[in-house]
């Protein structure tokens, strides 16, 4: 016989709308419109919280009717929804409004109770405080339902039940209740009827008994969860005014960037170090039930904000930088803890016996440090003294206060320490009084005094995060989600030769256009700026163009080449006299013999030519590239220092290479390293000059140069700082004076020719498909690959319409037969049109360097100005 099949089960989903949305007519209009349109093939549960401030204005109603206070906080309350109502377009003598009246007038008769009697007891406070979500939720379905969406109004308390310990005390029990995580879809539907759409509270549930009862601030996002376990829903949202969780604290750092996805553990780590979007514990229903959590921003429905699920990859991955002030490090050191079973736990007892809860913890034979988040009366207050009364009698006891727990925050944190060694220079200089990596490995932290929290959490990030390019997991920066304009530093020159560069892409086909004024102002500013260095050397890899080599030979920049090819073309354009180096990898043998017939001087990096070609050394001087043993970086793919990278001789084998060097006949003149490429850290380059000078002895007695190779970054990112060159300077400086005799090089590629390029590329279409939009442009990563191998942002406007402001939000991709082919995600634009050419910045180095005609298409043509 055929099963007989049941009704097929709609999904729910759960959207949860904080205290701001709920509080404005738009905000209104947003719900209604989600709502709708995911009512389409789901059920929706919408979950609404208090108007914004409604809450502490029932709050201090308490406190005043307590007192024998009047006050008009009720009122303050009553208004506000009126005037929302009145926004809304609602008949104030209209029926819809009486629910709403009637749960204020309550609160009312509430109020009164607790000023004849002068007591509020949590019992009843919880009835007045939840006032604020049931009248919020009243007026919330009135106003969808003058908006056509018809949601039923359900009562939160008749779907999530606490459940109380026994001897629990009352203010718990009414004020921070606990709701289990139950799974009871019945009772929604039971509630819900055929509704497609329902809204109730968030915040309030009912005890056992029947009673009022509160999930404590910011439960509103917990009831979301608890209701989405309770219905077994497909996903809940969290509405906020914010469009996600960050890299960091974005009021710190306006480049922090917005988190597309992460773990739950690590997003409860997030919210629980600082991060201010989510209330801790609100995730741990939906985790338990596999539920996806998506935190949206109601003023920009159009963002795809944050989702957290389940950590699906275990790859190691860094996340974020927190920053917890304001809190306490108490040290305790005694030889009495050598050999004494149970000492920590005698450590531990009065903080135990003083209910007060430990942080972080660092022990070693004679020593315990702990930290204190939260200390009752703070450390002037009477159970922080009795706390040191008690350890006194243990060992010497040291307070610091107060202090900032600085966290990086990610998971597999233990795995990642290659990745964030390079930032750890934060720190230099900087006490740091406990580190400590979570139990869990999702953090770790750093103790530092409290002054140095946030100037640290800047750096971490920078050194974190800059280079992250498009990493599929970070999004937009803050700065440019809010739409700010960029701290522009002066006016580029393309804004200056706007009107030429349009004409230019007049006939709809891309281009790279170079501003040699800009190469030029560059080269300067480098010799200028950068006196410690002898000479400079353009590595032509990053931009190729006759032109170019032409302004910088002129700049009295010698050329430094990868590839035969480069020091013919090099030679073949700038003559005899151009100061030429070869710094290949992995080259055959016979591009040297061509190499060294050109004059340009040769660079070696292993054995191989002393072996295959020991005639072509005699008599020569020949410069040696070393493997510092650490890289640095814009990305992995282009650090090519550390065991991992290809290049380089490690420097323990410079005796042994020399040696065979000298046996056939050549000396070592120079010393040569090359961290990689886009770095902005300023002590990069001196710390890697430490140490070639100190191989200075070991090359031997005919060395001259030293070349600590390129790698000078600019910035990439809105909002990113410029390579401090005046610190580079001074931390090369006492080095070089260090050294008489020998001669400092720096072979930059990127900072000369990066700034004076751009691409301009016409628009072709503008298409809206599904939620996201299109702008299709005329060439991709055919022209310019460096979005897609590298995740690279190149900042993008529309120069058509520039300055207007940008005001779509867009994905910018090319023609190219690949996902990968887009130029810039997320990205703000002025009204972009087919016709319109939008300008790709920052597109003068590794741009047509590294083009190619893929799909058969041609990259763009390049054009100089001067
Ligand atoms: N010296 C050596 C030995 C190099 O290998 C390089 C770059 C430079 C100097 C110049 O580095 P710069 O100052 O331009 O950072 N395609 C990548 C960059 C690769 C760099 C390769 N080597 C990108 O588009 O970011």
């Amino acid at each position: 016989m055929r099963k007989k099949e049941g009704p097929v089960q709609v999904p729910w989903v759960v959207l949860k709308f904080g205290g701001t949305s709920v509080a404005s007519f738009a905000g209104w209009r947003t719900i209604g419109h989600e709502a709708a349109e995911r009512a389409g093939s789901r059920r929706v549960a919408l979950v609404c919280s208090a108007l914004a401030g409604v809450t502490d204005l029932l709050e201090r109603a308490v406190t005043a009717a307590r007192t024998g206070n009047e006050g008009d906080d009720l009122a303050r309350v009553g208004r506000a929804h009126e005037a929302l109502a009145a926004a809304a377009g609602l008949d104030p003598a209209g029926p819809a409004l009486e629910p709403m009246r009637a749960v204020l007038e309550e609160a009312g008769r509430l109020l009164q109770g607790v000023w004849l009697t002068g007591e509020a007891p949590p019992r009843l406070v919880a009835r007045v405080l939840a006032a604020g979500e049931l009248a919020a939720t009243r007026l919330g379905a009135a106003i969808l339902g003058s908006l056509g969406v018809g949601a039923r109004w359900l009562d939160a308390r008749d779907l999530l039940l606490s459940a109380p310990r026994p001897l629990e005390a009352d203010e718990r029990r009414y004020l921070a209740a606990t709701v289990p995580a139950a799974r009871a879809p019945e009772r929604l539907e039971a509630a819900a009827g055929n509704a497609r759409v329902v809204v109730t509270q968030g915040f309030i549930a009912r005890t056992p008994e029947g009673d009022t009862c509160l999930l404590g601030r910011g439960g509103g996002d917990t009831s979301a969860s608890l209701l989405a376990a309770l219905a077994g829903a497909e996903a809940v949202e969290i509405w906020t005014d914010l469009p996600g969780l960050f890299t960091a604290d974005p009021r710190e750092v306006p480049a922090a960037r917005l988190i597309r996805s992460v773990g739950y553990r690590e997003a409860r780590e997030l919210a629980s170090l600082g991060a201010k979007v989510l209330h801790p514990p609100c995730l741990d229903p939906a985790a338990r039930h596999g539920i996806p959590v998506t935190i949206r921003c109601t003023p920009h429905p159009e963002m795809a904000g944050t989702r957290i699920e389940g950590e699906s990859e275990a790859q190691p991955a860094v996340t974020a930088v927190t920053c917890r002030r304001g809190g306490t490090l108490l040290s305790m050191s005694t030889v009495a803890m050598w050999d004494t079973p149970g000492f920590l736990a005698r450590f531990f007892s009065p903080f135990e016996e003083l209910g007060i809860s430990v942080d972080l913890i660092g022990t070693s034979e004679a020593a315990i440090s702990v930290t204190l988040d939260s200390l009752p009366g703070g450390v002037e207050g009477r159970v922080f003294r009795r706390l040191l009364a008690g350890l006194e009698e243990l060992g010497e006891v040291r307070v610091i206060h107060p202090c900032a727990v600085v966290s990086i925050v990610g998971r597999r944190i233990r795995a990642t320490l290659g990745e964030i060694a390079p930032a750890l220079t934060a720190f230099q200089e900087r006490p740091v009084h406990l580190i400590s990596n979570s139990a869990e490995d999702l953090n770790l932290s750093f103790v530092v005094d409290e002054e140095e929290g946030t100037p640290l959490v800047r750096r971490l990030h920078d050194l974190l995060f800059s280079n992250r390019g498009d990493d599929p997991r970070l999004g937009p920066t803050w700065e440019r989600l809010r739409g700010a304009p960029a701290p522009a530093p002066a006016t580029p020159w393309w804004e200056r030769r706007r009107g030429e560069l349009l004409a230019l892409a007049a006939d709809g086909q891309p281009r790279y256009v170079y501003d040699l004024a800009t190469v030029r102002e560059r080269a300067r500013r480098l010799e200028d700026r950068l006196t410690a260095v002898d000479r400079l050397y353009y590595s032509m890899k990053a931009n190729p163009h006759p032109a170019i080599l032409d302004a910088l030979h002129a700049e009295g920049f010698g050329i430094e080449c990868v590839s035969i090819q480069e020091v013919e073309a090099a030679r073949g354009r700038l003559g005899r006299e151009a100061p030429l180096l070869f710094t290949p990898n992995f080259c055959p043998a016979g591009e040297y013999e061509r190499a060294a017939a050109l004059g340009a001087e040769l660079t070696v990096d292993g054995p191989q030519l002393a072996e295959v070609a020991p005639r072509l050394l005699t008599g020569r001087g020949v410069a040696v590239r070393l493997d510092p043993g650490w890289g640095a970086g814009h990305h992995e793919k282009v650090r090519t220092g550390g065991p991992g990278s290809k290049f380089g001789l490690p420097p323990e084998e410079l005796g042994g290479l020399r040696a065979a060097l000298e046996a056939a006949g050549a000396r070592i003149v120079g010393l040569h390293a090359h961290l990689g490429s886009g770095i902005l850290d300023p002590a990069a380059w001196p710390a890697l000059a430490r140490l070639l000078a100190s191989l200075a002895a070991t090359a031997g007695g005919a060395l001259q140069w030293i070349d600590l190779g390129g790698g000078l970054g600019v910035p990439e990112r809105p909002g990113q700082p410029e390579l401090d060159l005046e610190a580079v300077q001074a931390g090369l400086a006492p080095i070089a004076a260090a050294l008489p005799g020998i001669e400092l090089r720096l072979e930059p590629g990127r900072y000369v020719v990066a700034e004076a390029g751009v691409l301009l590329a016409p628009v072709t279409q503008v298409r809206r498909k599904a939620r996201t939009v299109y702008v299709g442009v005329a060439t991709g990563m055919n022209s310019l690959i460096r979005p897609a191998l590298y995740g690279a942002w190149h900042p993008i406007v529309n120069l058509s319409r520039h300055p207007a402001p940008p005001d779509l939000f867009a994905q910018v991709v090319g023609p190219i037969c690949e996902s990968g082919d887009v130029l810039g995600r997320d990205r703000w634009l002025a009204h972009p049109e087919p016709g319109d050419v939008l300008l790709i910045g920052n597109a003068g180095a590794y741009g047509h360097a590294m083009a190619s005609h893929y799909n058969l298409r041609p990259p763009a043509q390049e054009v100089v100005l001067d």
